[in-house]
């Protein structure tokens, strides 16, 4: 399976996080390419004022993962500004995860996976599971570990 991992991150957290995740899904067989949305000014939180310079072109992948840190209780305004701006994601498969600080999902975590679940669901995609890593607390690479192996399997079902 061609897999697109689309990732925004600012200090590196979902991008680590990436990185961990394609290398458990090539061991599985797919092809996986991280591909991440970069904009003109990192600190921009003004979703009329994001300028993005890289756009991720989703049209080759049979699966999509959408990768974006929480920022001001919500999904990170780059990646609302890149989900505006995606075409139809009709046929496409789609995993969606957030990391954030805070160690409860109502901060802000909750808010954005549904926030990137919605939009995916407008453009016709299917959306097949989430998660929220929650950064500071004690448990974080299990979380992780979690996450890894709940979208590797969810994957192994559609083969
Ligand atoms: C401007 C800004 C706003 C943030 N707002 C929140 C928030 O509302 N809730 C939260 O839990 N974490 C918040 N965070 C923390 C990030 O979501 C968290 O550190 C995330 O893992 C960063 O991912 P990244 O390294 O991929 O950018 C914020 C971070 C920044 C820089």
């Amino acid at each position: 399976m061609k897999i697109g991992i689309i990732v925004y991150s600012n200090t590196g957290n979902t991008f680590s996080v990436s990185e961990m995740l394609k290398e458990e899904l090539e061991n599985s067989g797919n092809v996986v390419n991280i591909e991440r949305i970069l904009i003109e000014n990192n600190k921009e939180a003004d979703l009329k004022k994001i300028v993005i310079t890289n756009s991720p072109n989703v049209s080759q992948y049979d699966l999509i993962i959408f990768a974006s840190p929480v920022n001001a209780f919500t999904l990170a305004a780059a990646f609302k500004a890149y989900l505006n701006n995606l075409p139809s994601l009709i046929n496409k498969k789609v995993l969606c995860f957030v990391t954030m600080f805070f160690p409860f999902k109502c901060l802000g975590g909750n808010r954005a996976i549904n926030f990137m679940k919605n939009s995916a669901l407008a453009k016709d995609g299917e959306v097949l599971d989430t998660d929220i890593i929650n950064w500071s607390k004690k448990n974080r690479q299990q979380q992780i570990i979690n996450l890894i192996q709940k979208f590797n399997s969810c994957i192994k079902q559609l083969k």
